[in-house]
């Protein structure tokens, strides 16, 4: 299955989710990275793979001098269609989505958040975890829907906050869980063991009526 991972940082997701395929973990292949900004780092190791890459800069979509979100999105669409894909992977994408281009990929997006969701949602997970003296802290991989960080909950990782931690120390021990869970709830997808039958995902068959926990 041809997959569209959109990115707006390092991309080390990405980068792991295209080992995966290279290995044949997944059987699916990266179709295009598009980043949102011009600057996001991934771009440039994507290319050094030799994967195809695009930018659709959000900065560039403007009307009477505000965001022109809809005309992004359109752009952002249009990429992804050409590009094949049957699957649209957000990983550390920092944009949120309207309802009506996520509706268009109903079933066929999925995003990672840093945290155990509900718990969490939104940006700077790892420091309000740290702030809040939590700890366990985690990983969720989820359908993406209209409602931010929100969407049905397919797997999750806890992943321990130790004494002494920090900003970077946490977010390396997410970050390496991240490419464990992901690429697996890929596979589960692109083999079709994982399905959304219109809102309501199972897995081999069965109503996912709680995410899949990974010790
Ligand atoms: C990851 O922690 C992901 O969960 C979050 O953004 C971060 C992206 O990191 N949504 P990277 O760009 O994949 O390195």
């Amino acid at each position: 299955m041809p997959l569209a991972v959109l990115i707006s940082g390092a991309g080390s997701n990405m980068l792991a989710i295209a080992d995966a395929c290279r290995s044949g973990q997944i059987n699916a292949r990266v179709a295009l990275v598009i980043a949102d900004v011009p600057t996001a780092g991934g771009i440039a190791r994507a290319q050094a793979l030799g994967l195809g890459t695009t930018v659709v800069d959000r900065r560039a979509f403007q009307s009477a001098g505000k965001p022109d979100r809809a005309a992004f999105e359109n752009a952002l669409a249009a990429a992804i269609d050409a590009s094949g894909a049957g699957l649209v992977v957000l990983a550390g994408f920092m944009r949120v989505l309207s309802g009506n281009f996520v509706a268009r990929y109903s079933g066929r997006m999925l995003n990672i958040h840093p945290s155990l969701l509900p718990r969490y949602k939104g940006l700077d997970t790892h420091a309000r975890v740290l702030a809040a003296g939590d700890h366990e802290h985690g990983v969720s991989v989820h359908f993406v829907t209209a409602d931010l960080d929100g969407g049905p909950l397919i797997a999750q990782a806890p992943v321990p906050v130790l004494p002494g931690d920090n900003l970077a120390s946490l977010s390396a021990r997410v970050h390496a869980r991240e490419y464990i869970i992901y690429p697996m709830v890929i596979e589960w997808l692109t083999r079709g063991r994982l399905q959304w039958n219109l809102g309501s995902p199972t897995l081999d068959g069965k109503p996912l009526t709680a995410p899949v926990l990974l010790r």
